[in-house]
């Protein structure tokens, strides 16, 4: 794992307040409570899951297994006490998501909100690749660059601002092409609007 992972060190109560305050917390449930019941997946896993939040969507009649992956052992912690009605369905895995040991080909759904900003986003990509069953779709959701609008916004909450420096923005455009690289075709992509200008990319993606 990459020890200098600033995400590794951001306190979850810190991440809420800030995720809250802007806005991108509603927007990022109501995106994959959407995704979720339009794909109904099996086996499904969330990259860069953080506490866990979207495993509120899952309905444990409809998908037998729920991988969630981070780098914040703290989140993973939580999320286990948070989501332990899901049982042996859910799996935790703290580690860097490309270095997690996933199965390939397993997943009707990969979800990636907001993480292929801090990551080798042709790996990532190419990883995702591997995940995804025959059929199987990955719904990306990344922060849109906008003139004049910070990309880690200042909501007051101190060490959400270590990660400025780390942060990459991509147009919807930049990430098709990035995709088509990896061998994932957009099938579709949805810009959501957020309070304060800013602007999440929704990216339907499937193996080529
Ligand atoms: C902006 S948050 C993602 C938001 C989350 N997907 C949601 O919908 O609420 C980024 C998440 O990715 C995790 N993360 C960042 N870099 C990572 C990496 N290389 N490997 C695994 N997780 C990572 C962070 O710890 C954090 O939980």
């Amino acid at each position: 794992m990459d020890a200098k992972n600033p995400w590794a060190g951001i306190p979850a109560p810190d991440y809420d307040a800030h995720m809250g305050a802007n806005g991108q917390t509603a927007a990022l449930r109501e995106i994959f409570a959407q995704v979720y019941g339009e794909v109904r997946p099996v086996c499904l896993a969330i990259l860069g899951c953080t506490t866990g939040g979207d495993f509120a969507s899952v309905d444990p009649g409809i998908t037998a297994e729920v991988v969630g992956v981070d780098v914040n052992a703290a989140y993973l912690a939580q999320a286990s006490e948070l989501w332990a009605h899901l049982g042996e369905r859910l799996t935790l895995i703290h580690a860097d998501v490309l270095d997690a040991a996933l199965p390939e080909h397993r997943f009707d759904l990969v979800h990636a909100a907001l993480i292929l900003e801090w990551v080798d986003a042709p790996r990532l990509l190419a990883k995702i690749r591997t995940l995804l069953a025959a059929g199987g779709v990955c719904t990306l959701v990344t922060q849109e660059p906008v003139s004049g609008v910070p990309a880690v916004s200042n909501t007051g909450v101190v060490s959400l601002q270590q990660l400025a420096g780390y942060i990459t923005l991509r147009t919807a455009a930049e990430v098709s092409t990035l995709a088509a690289e990896a061998g994932l075709k957009v099938s579709s992509q949805q810009l959501v609007p957020l309070p304060g200008g800013k602007a999440f990319t929704l990216s339907w993606l499937r193996a080529e």
